[in-house]
């Protein structure tokens, strides 16, 4: 039995007031303003791998989102839409939320999880190759998440799997599934993004901190800030590198009416900025690079008093703990509603969408 919001809201407030610091935004809001679920959209991601933000148009990610939504304020009675699944949760590199986030979905509409939490105590250790890894996923699990530091992982895999495959984060190359947790809590903040049309002295100034070219957050949220256009008036990517957006991305953004332009002064910067997304580790080869102070936020930045930061974690020396409690904390939130997200893709893909929203939520 499906509750009213408002009974839903009252088990959720203790939690809320418990547990969550900084700037939350309610998915009811977001959810009001489109009360119908278009199923068409949804069916796109039935029995499809999820390999790339290029995959995700604006009329799909506003499904997504209100189903992630609808999914966030029943928490608590989701039933057991995915309880013949098995999600494999393969990660052959360190994560805490997405691969958490990922099990946590399934378990919360019924379905089981497998882990690899560490390459080591997999076949990798002893040479096993992807190729045959991807045949065991096949008799093991439904659907598979993979993390892994090689960009060509996953089309490795994808050859010899019969089974969809969600991009956990390859390499350089991409984290789409962030990207749309990402762009869910902002579009909860400021559901017009979704849903409308900003005034014009409304568009978002966003600054990105990173490089695009060789972050694979960074590129995915810039990825997905393109379906956004209509209501982001300027993006600015602050990075020391010559050209933080390489090739491929400049391709993809000169297409963009989006205003992109390149700084190394962030916090002269700060005046003007509404969404600030940061990130500390920018791959190179191997290793791992962390920012440095320049690129660094506390309660002391000049920032606007709504302006809001996006972190997609986990966090160094860069972001301060002193902001957590404040209102430009948007980045607890981002993390919060990627369970919700990633639920939704999940129901998505196994095509059982019908089985958690009632006939009067579909339009
Ligand atoms: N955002 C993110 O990818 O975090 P994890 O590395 O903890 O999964």
């Amino acid at each position: 039995m499906i509750r009213p919001a408002s009974q839903v809201e009252h088990v959720a407030d203790p939690l809320r007031k418990a547990g969550r610091m900084g700037n939350c935004p309610d998915p009811q809001t977001f959810l009001d303003m489109s009360p119908k679920l278009d199923l068409e959209q949804l069916d796109r991601l039935h029995d499809t791998s999820v390999l790339s933000s290029s995959q995700f148009d604006l009329p799909l990610m506003r499904e997504l989102m209100k189903l992630a939504a609808y999914m966030q304020l029943r928490k608590f009675e989701a039933g057991r839409a995915l309880e013949d699944k098995i999600l494999a949760a393969a990660f052959f590199e360190p994560s805490t939320r997405t691969r958490l986030s990922f099990e946590s979905a399934m378990l919360h509409v019924g379905g089981k999880t497998l882990s690899v939490a560490d390459a080591k105590t997999t076949g990798v250790a002893k040479g096993e190759s992807m190729r045959d890894i991807g045949q065991m996923f096949n008799s093991y699990a439904d659907v598979v998440v993979v993390r892994h530091t090689e960009q060509s992982s996953l089309q490795d895999l994808a050859e010899y799997l019969r089974i969809p495959l969600i991009n956990g984060g390859n390499g350089s190359d991409e984290h789409p599934t962030q990207a749309l947790a990402d762009w869910y809590a902002l579009c909860k903040w400021r559901p017009e993004l979704a849903f409308g049309k900003l005034p014009d002295k409304f568009r978002l100034n966003i600054g990105i901190i990173g490089t695009p070219g060789n972050m694979r957050t960074v590129k995915s949220f810039l990825s997905l800030a393109l379906n956004f256009h209509e209501n982001i008036n300027h993006i600015t990517i602050f990075s020391e590198m010559a050209d933080p957006l390489g090739d491929e991305i400049r391709e993809m953004t000169n297409n963009s009416p989006i205003g992109i332009d390149f700084s190394r002064n962030l916090q002269q910067s700060l005046e003007y900025l509404d969404v600030i997304y940061m990130n500390a580790i920018a791959f190179l080869g191997d290793g791992y690079r962390f920012f440095g102070e320049a690129f660094s936020l506390s309660k002391k930045s000049q920032l606007k008093p709504d302006t809001v930061i996006l972190h997609p974690l986990a966090r160094g020396e860069e972001l301060s703990t002193d902001l957590d409690e404040t209102q430009h904390n948007l980045y607890f939130n981002q993390a919060d509603g990627a369970v919700w997200l990633r639920q939704a893709l999940l129901l998505a893909i196994f095509g059982r969408v019908r089985h958690v929203v009632p006939r009067e939520f579909i339009a």
